[in-house]
């Protein structure tokens, strides 16, 4: 398990699938349908000077992450001035030694800036973007203070922190409501034979259950040779 501190710290992203039953969409079921929530109200307003009606104080206008650790991301739900905007932001921290799940975002293309810190990213782009060689194109990356990196719409994409100290980051998404999947753990939820055939019969039977076991559920992970280097436990970070 990850610590509060390493949990709270993940891209804020892999974080949307964490958030409380309360937040999600399908809350609204459970609620007066005479009172829509203020997102919900934005969404159906008529016009900007309605939605700037909506939102009466200067506070409407800030986003505190220091006071929201736990989802280090303002969409159109957690911070409803963005509503019409079509834009999410996140301002975090990746621990030292963490690597992001390869995930990817199905509704935005996402640009990542590091503020402080170092991190090794790996894209693959989508189907049909080759090298010279004709393989799959790879784009790696480091990036440090100042820099930054674009990962579009739908590309896999990870990013790992190599030293011992946090990378702290920002990211913007061209969406309110960007989307997240986890590429390993979603291929594995197909039924057994679909997963024999597309890996090529390489694994099968009880194999198959081994490895969709073993992928990681969290979504951090730590990169355990980091760690010792380190001197960290899992725990620690
Ligand atoms: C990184 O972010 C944390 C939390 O916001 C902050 O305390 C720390 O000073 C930042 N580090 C650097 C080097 O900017």
């Amino acid at each position: 398990m990850l610590s509060k501190f390493a949990f709270s710290s993940v891209l804020a992203l892999a974080l949307v699938q964490a958030r409380p039953t309360e937040a999600a969409p399908h809350a609204m079921l459970g609620r007066s349908t005479a009172e829509p929530s203020l997102t919900t109200q934005l969404r159906l307003a008529d016009t900007a000077a309605d939605r700037y009606a909506l939102l009466p104080t200067d506070e409407d206008f800030v986003y505190d992450f220091s006071k929201n650790p736990a989802l280090p991301l303002a969409d159109g739900e957690s911070f409803p001035a963005l509503v019409g905007t079509g834009l999410s932001f996140s301002y975090s921290q990746l621990p030292g030694c963490g690597m992001t799940f390869v995930h990817l975002h199905p509704r935005a293309t996402e640009i990542f800036a590091i503020a402080s810190g170092r991190i090794h990213s790996e894209m693959v782009p989508e189907g049909g973007i080759v090298d010279s060689k004709g393989n799959q194109r790879v784009i790696k990356a480091e990036i440090g203070p100042g820099m930054m990196t674009i990962y579009p719409a739908g590309s896999f994409h990870t990013q790992v922190n190599p030293d011992c100290e946090a990378a702290n980051f920002t990211a913007a998404f061209n969406s309110e409501d960007t989307g997240m999947s986890l590429v390993a753990d979603q291929t594995f939820a197909f039924s057994d034979d679909i997963i024999a055939r597309t890996f090529g019969k390489s694994i099968a039977g009880e194999d198959i259950d081994k490895v969709r076991h073993a992928i990681p559920n969290d979504l951090l992970i730590m990169v355990e040779e980091c760690l010792a280097k380190c001197g960290k436990q899992k725990r620690q970070v």
